[in-house]
């Protein structure tokens, strides 16, 4: 299927530019590729640099004379490109295998007492809700779940009701994978910080499709993914933690970058670098490392963050209303989206179903269970065209039901 982008949005410039994004992602040629909110599609460039990283291995061996210097400069870059992202330090990154990893370790960190609350919702991820179910199991600690996240409910006002100062950690998205919601992370934070809670914020969705200076948002721990909205290998992620809380986050795996300069004395003595990579226990595989600076160079150099931000927003905003205007659609996002998740239900047919009836025209986009609803996920690299053809598509099935 070919989609030929238009330029209804923005002129001729931005159709060159669409053009030579679309050019360097194969995996969004042989099908209308709308589900970037679970995996972003892999550059051309990144996986040249993926494969040529991964051969050199082969060749040359993976230990050698300038090999463990060249693995320790990548993940030092990797985490500066975090840092510039997220408007930290690069001291505050560690670079994790995907967003789960992340959250386990800012949650698991912290220290836990029988009667301690957290605070989440049911809107949330499991990349963040088990690593609570584990704390609920392993230490007693009381679950209070809210409903935030829903587009009718003030997320502030939710998190308010259940605040108290037993509140050890309140855990929610930047983006709702549910429903695609925006949450104020700010008050939130404040909110949070009033009882001496930290928030530990999932940002699977979020980093990557809107801006995240983390400083603003407040948050004490940030969970990106790699391969969703940065376009990166499989395998590939980053914590954010903020400086002043690393002694409050303690280690739960600990390996060489866990110990300064790598050395402990024998009795068990041993000092944390004053750093994030403290909590990079399992390397990452090296060629992914290298896979996922091509995309972040990509991202950030040669199309801009930007364009990208503003792009995914007016995308998403098209998709609305598209989506919208179709009898018998129930939108479940909110109504003004500035995002690339957009959430809704056709009247007469199963998500699921909907989902598999589009997958037959490869037109590829996801269902999320609660609420129980369609998910469409417009990356940068979209066209208006292709949301049209979507439209069509489900004005098709709607009418033939
Ligand atoms: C909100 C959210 N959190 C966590 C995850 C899991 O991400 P990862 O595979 O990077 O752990 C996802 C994946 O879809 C997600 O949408």
């Amino acid at each position: 299927m070919s989609a030929e982008p238009t330029t209804r949005a923005r002129g001729a410039a931005n159709r060159e530019k669409i053009l030579a994004i679309r050019a360097e992602l194969p995996a969004i040629h042989g099908c209308l590729y709308l589900n970037n909110g679970t995996n972003g599609p892999l550059p051309q460039r990144s996986h040249d640099a993926l494969i040529a990283a991964a051969t050199e291995e082969l060749h040359e061996g993976r230990i050698g004379a300038t090999t463990w210097a060249r693995g320790v400069a990548n993940a030092d870059a990797a985490r500066a490109k975090f840092a510039a992202l997220l408007g930290c330090g690069t001291d505050e990154i560690a670079l994790t295998h995907n967003t789960t990893e992340g959250m386990n370790i800012a949650l698991a960190g912290l220290p836990w007492e029988r009667g301690d609350e957290v605070i989440t919702a049911t809107t949330e991820h499991p990349g963040g809700l088990y690593p609570l179910y584990l704390l609920k199991h392993r230490h007693g600690v009381r679950l209070r779940m809210t409903e935030i996240g829903l587009v009718d409910l003030d997320p502030v006002e939710e998190l308010g009701k259940v605040l108290t100062a037993r509140t050890k950690a309140v855990v929610l998205s930047h983006v709702s994978w549910a429903t695609g919601m925006i949450l104020p992370l700010r008050e939130l934070a404040d909110l949070a910080h009033s009882v001496g809670a930290l928030l530990i914020c999932d940002a699977a969705q979020g980093s990557g499709m809107v801006p995240a200076p983390v400083y603003d948002l407040g948050v004490d721990a940030y969970a990106c993914s790699g391969q969703k909205w940065l376009c990166g290998p499989d395998g590939t992620g980053a914590l954010f933690v903020r400086r002043d809380r690393l002694a409050e986050i303690s280690q739960s795996y600990i390996g060489y970058a866990g110990v300064q300069g790598g050395r402990s004395s024998h009795e068990g003595y041993y000092i944390p670098p004053p750093a994030a990579s403290r909590y990079e226990a399992a390397t990452l595989y090296p060629p992914s490392v290298v896979g996922l600076n091509a995309s972040l160079d990509w991202l950030a150099d040669d199309i801009g963050w930007e364009w990208i931000y503003a792009r995914i927003a007016e995308l998403g905003r098209y998709c609305y209303d598209a989506l919208a205007a179709i009898p018998g659609v129930t939108m479940v996002s909110p109504r003004d989206p500035r995002t690339g998740l957009t959430h809704f239900s056709l009247a007469g047919i199963a998500p699921a179903d909907l989902t598999a009836r589009l997958a037959e025209q490869q037109i590829v986009i996801r269902h999320t269970p609660h609420p129980n609803a369609n998910r469409v996920s417009t990356g940068f690299y979209n066209t208006e065209d292709e949301i049209d053809q979507l439209a069509e598509a489900i004005a098709v099935i709607a009418k033939n039901i």
